[in-house]
């Protein structure tokens, strides 16, 4: 009888001490993959940080390192964010002049364009009445920001639940906000480009009404127009204001400051960027860069593959190409992955995770 319950004990002893043996050794193999995975993404993140150019780069490669860089825990660096945000505050000022505003111009002073700063545009009456008293936010006064792009990496994303968790989120060129799944439909600010505007929208003064429609979908976002970045874009721009005023007199049509979109185009040249102009998004993500204490950036990704290689549209609503004798997008994009390795903003390619972000 001692002797059965003797064997007991010890077969029941053993059976704990294999467990525990075995629980330990996956604790430890546990404990030294998160080590590896960790210094792993370290120096990810540090050959990232020191790529000057991505030209002459093998894109499947890197779109393999893009891909281990987002399974990455990524941290908020304070000293980087601040960094960038003081910075780009004593460059640019966005609190002050993202727009042209009452506060920041004077009745009867020109304007210098930003693309073509010899020409000149004199604020005189009837321009002084459409401008806005106040840029309505000052530095770092939004919390939780979204810049959403317009790329094909949006499709299928599953993003549109987080995006719309955030408190101010930011879209362009009037993209379509229908596939609310995934790209949520919450706007606040919304950009239009005179291309875009000579084409789709002919005759404004007469037929205001789509264009109205259109813009109901953003509900009380702000629309935000660069009429003074080329002399040619003023006309569509201000026949746009005009049109709304008469068929939508609640929204807000406002145009960016040429100085502001000059500055930060010195800025960033400064700071390696080769292109002529930079592009409205990168334009964006800088002004929340400045004005949010969080910025999460969407639809950035300008190869036509996604992480698994499956083709993309150029856009998530279209196929049509970027023009690419002013922008080089995927200088960009390092200029942005940069800024996501260093912890100052964390930019989100492929699909959502379903669990909302705090
Ligand atoms: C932020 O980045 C700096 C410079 O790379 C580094 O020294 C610091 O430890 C980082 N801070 C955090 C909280 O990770
Ligand atoms: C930015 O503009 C605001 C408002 O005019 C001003 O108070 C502030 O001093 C400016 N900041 C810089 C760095 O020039
Ligand atoms: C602006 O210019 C107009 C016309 O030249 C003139 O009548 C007006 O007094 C000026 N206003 C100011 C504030 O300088
Ligand atoms: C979504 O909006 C775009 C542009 O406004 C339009 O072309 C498209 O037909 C819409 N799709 C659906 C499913 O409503
Ligand atoms: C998204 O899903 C639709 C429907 O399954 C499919 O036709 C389309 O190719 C997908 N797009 C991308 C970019 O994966």
């Amino acid at each position: 009888m001692h002797y059965l319950v003797l064997f007991i004990l010890l077969c029941s002893g053993t059976l704990l001490s294999i467990t525990l043996i075995d629980y330990y050794q996956h604790q430890r193999d546990g404990f030294l993959d998160s080590v590896q995975k960790s210094l792993q993404c370290r120096t990810l993140r540090e050959r990232l940080v020191t790529m000057t150019t991505i030209k002459k780069v093998d894109i499947a490669l890197f779109s393999q390192e893009v891909r281990e860089l987002m399974n990455c825990p990524w941290r908020l660096n304070l000293t980087h964010r601040e960094l960038y945000r003081t910075e780009l505050w004593s460059c640019c000022n966005a609190s002050d002049r993202l727009m042209v505003t009452r506060q920041n111009t004077n009745l009867n002073q020109s304007l210098s364009y930003e693309i073509h700063r010899w020409k000149k545009r004199k604020v005189d009456q009837a321009l002084w009445e459409m401008l806005p008293q106040t840029v309505p936010w000052s530095k770092g006064s939004l919390s939780h920001c979204a810049v959403v792009g317009s790329g094909g990496i949006l499709q299928n994303s599953s993003c549109g639940a987080e995006i719309d968790n955030a408190d101010y989120v930011i879209r362009f060129n009037l993209a379509p906000i229908n596939k609310s799944y995934d790209v949520g439909v919450k706007t606040d600010l919304i950009t239009a480009n005179p291309s875009q505007i000579n084409k789709g929208y002919t005759d404004l003064q007469r037929n205001p009404g789509h264009l109205a429609e259109v813009l109901s979908f953003y509900g009380h976002a702000d629309l935000l127009l660069p009429a003074f970045s080329s002399a040619s874009g003023t006309a569509p721009c201000f026949k746009v204001y005009h049109a709304l005023r008469k068929a939508r007199p609640q929204q807000e049509v406002v145009f960016f400051h040429p100085d502001y979109l000059f500055e930060l185009g010195r800025f960033w040249r400064h700071r390696g960027q080769r292109a002529r102009r930079l592009s409205t998004g990168l334009m964006l993500a800088s002004t929340a860069l400045e004005i949010c204490e969080q910025v999460h950036l969407y639809g950035f990704w300008p190869f036509p593959l996604d992480l698994s290689h499956n083709p993309l549209p150029h856009h998530y609503y279209d196929n049509v190409g970027p023009n690419r004798r002013m922008h080089t997008m995927p200088e960009e994009f390092l200029l942005l992955l940069q800024l996501h390795s260093q912890g100052a903003l964390q930019l989100h390619v492929g699909p959502c995770t379903l669990i909302p972000t705090p």
